[in-house]
């Protein structure tokens, strides 16, 4: 067990997580579930597996997903914000009472569980926000059993793209990134996956790139991702203003800068993240 100082220590919102606890961000998280699943499930196979343990679940949206796929399986959520932990139980009331899914507040950095316990775990837009990647990497690893398996999801937020690429656009997605780095967190973790995963003992390791370019071939999708996105960025926007990293007239243009990608026929939306998977031997 990698016992640290902040082991067990619940995250609250002094920790200046980005997205902030709303009830906006609880709802754009079941929404982004949804709106991504094709592609953050595309390759996602748990069959056989009959403990799953998800880290970073925050209000269950993935996790509500994962028991459809692998409704066979039993399922363990870790977050350690306590209002996120106590939004997936609500959410996930009908699948606890069952005995199915459990959902427990802890840091990633200690998780409460025995060597061995799970034979599967699953990552999504978690990585990202830790200071440690390869030490939670390593504490996911102790609590998995031989044969296990890991399927991982996160972003490279140097893929995202728009055309025409708007000056308030450019400032703001900078700032995100920068503040997300202030923070601790990662925007770029995606591609360091593989070698994280290779330097906590995985095995068998693979990655791809997976992502939407999206143009007058698929306007109507494209014009669905500029809505998503711009929710996402806006999620962002008080923690950002607060900590003077943009002003709020950025933010006003940035969104109207995306706002009007709509109405041009010629625009292009093009975002990409990382997936991988590994195994314990
Ligand atoms: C962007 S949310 C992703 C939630 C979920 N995976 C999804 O896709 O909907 C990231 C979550 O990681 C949690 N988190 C951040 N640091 C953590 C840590 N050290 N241990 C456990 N959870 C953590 C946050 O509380 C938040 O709920």
């Amino acid at each position: 067990m990698t016992g640290t100082k902040i082991a067990n220590k619940s995250r609250s919102k002094k920790d200046g997580y980005l997205h902030g606890y709303s009830a906006a961000e609880h709802n754009r998280l079941y929404h982004q579930a949804r709106f991504l699943e094709e592609q953050v499930f595309a390759q996602v196979d748990f069959s056989g597996c009959k403990h799953i343990l998800e880290i970073g679940s925050g209000v269950g949206a993935q996790t509500e997903i994962l028991h459809e796929r692998f409704p066979n399986a039993k399922i363990a959520c870790v977050d350690a914000s306590r209002e996120q932990v106590s939004k997936a139980r609500k959410r996930l009331s009908g699948a606890i009472n069952k005995g199915l899914i459990t959902v427990t507040e802890a840091n990633a950095q200690d998780l409460p569980f025995k060597k061995n316990t799970f034979d599967g775990a699953f990552i999504t837009w978690f990585l990202e926000h830790v200071s440690d990647p390869v030490g939670i990497l390593k504490e996911t690893k102790r609590v998995l059993a031989k044969k296990s398996v890991i399927h991982i999801n996160e972003v490279l937020n140097h893929s995202f793209f728009v055309y025409p690429y708007g000056p308030a656009t450019k400032k703001y997605w900078a700032a995100y990134n920068e503040h997300q780095i202030k923070l601790k967190g990662d925007p770029y973790v995606g591609a360091k996956l593989g070698n994280y995963l290779l330097e906590s003992g995985f095995k068998n390791i693979s990655t791809n790139f997976s992502h939407w370019h999206l143009d007058r071939r698929q306007s109507k999708l494209r014009d669905q991702f500029l809505d998503y996105w711009i929710d996402l960025l806006l999620s962002g926007s008080p923690e950002l203003v607060k900590s003077k990293m943009v002003t709020k007239t950025v933010v006003t243009q940035m969104a109207s800068e995306l706002n009007s990608l709509r109405k041009n026929p010629d625009s292009i939306f093009f975002l990409g993240f990382v997936k991988a998977r590994a195994e314990c031997r």
